[in-house]
């Protein structure tokens, strides 16, 4: 059960100790945290000296300055951000600096303050290290669609090819230039009307094995159900570039499961400005990206973190 209860007016809202939070206008499930300014430019100014190279390679740091937002907030702030992404009413929610730095270090200290309030972030093989930035240009020669300008980006979940859990997933637009389209797809499954029909399907609970691109770095084949239950729900483990169907009919269940989802009226499109990050429950929400309009000069960066909720 979610402790927000927003007040009905103008704009419903909540207040806490240096936030508020909105109802999201883009999407009804989901809210938009605002932080104070002073809280804003206090947590930067405080870790002014704290470098990307010490949030690397001291993993307390990462902890000190999830514990930094606390201190100008409260304890309060830390709670509501689980709350919401436990809940499976909501589950997501959206936050920023409110435009008050672009220095990408900040956004990175910011990133990694959530995900800490949130668990902890699981290692990102692609990057090294536990986060990941990658850009989306005119031109890609990867090896999935992560990177590809142009194309839609299928609605999936994360973590599909590693062996850990992936409960919650953080998205932060760090850069974004001669950018029209390209704006996150979302679904949260209690909202897809075909639930019903690809949940209770023999092949729901089929163990698929999925398999990571080079890329990735991840060498091991994992063995997925596609859907399975926590908390009485159903929560869903799915991504069509990496499962290696083995025959026809697993092929058609899922083909078939993907384009439901795509022609879903439930799934939406939301704009992230930069200096924003988004937070989705990974085990009930589903994600994408719509494609981009054509321009040689494109360029936008995101930052990612997926992990663990906290015990
Ligand atoms: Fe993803």
């Amino acid at each position: 059960m979610c402790a927000v209860e927003l007040k009905k007016g103008k704009r419903e809202y909540q207040n806490g100790e240096g936030f508020r939070i909105y109802k999201h206008a883009a999407h009804n499930r989901m809210y938009y945290i605002e932080l104070e300014d002073d809280v804003v430019n206090q947590f930067l100014e405080d870790l002014r000296d704290v470098s990307d190279e010490q949030l690397e390679y001291i993993p307390y740091m990462r902890l000190v300055v999830a514990d930094k937002l606390l201190q100008l907030t409260s304890e309060d702030f830390g709670r509501m951000v689980r709350d919401i992404l436990h809940d499976r009413e909501t589950g997501g929610f959206t936050i920023g600096l409110q435009n008050q730095t672009t220095d990408p270090q900040d956004f990175v200290k910011f990133s990694t303050a959530l995900s800490h309030l949130a668990g902890l972030p699981n290692f990102d093989a692609m990057s090294g290290k536990y986060y990941a930035r990658f850009a989306v240009k005119h031109t890609d020669s990867s090896d999935s669609y992560l990177r590809q300008a142009y194309r839609l980006f299928t609605l999936h979940t994360d973590g599909t090819y590693v062996d850990e859990p992936t409960d919650w997933l953080l998205m932060m637009k760090m850069d974004e230039q001669n950018a029209m389209g390209g704006r996150s797809r979302l679904l949260h499954l209690d909202d897809w009307e075909d639930l019903d029909h690809f949940y209770h399907h023999p092949l729901a609970a089929y163990p698929f094995k999925y398999k990571a691109p080079a890329s990735k770095n991840v060498e091991e084949d994992v063995y997925r159900q596609t859907f399975y239950e926590q908390n009485n729900k159903p929560c869903i483990c799915f991504i069509d570039q990496f499962a290696y169907p083995e025959t026809i009919d697993h092929a058609n269940y899922l083909k078939d499961l993907s384009s439901s989802m795509e022609n879903s009226e439930a799934t939406i499109g939301l704009d992230l400005p930069v200096g924003d990050l988004i937070m989705l429950n990974n085990r009930f929400w589903l994600h994408g990206r719509e494609p981009f309009e054509e321009n040689t000069q494109l360029h936008r960066e995101l930052l990612r973190q997926r992990g663990r909720f906290a015990k």
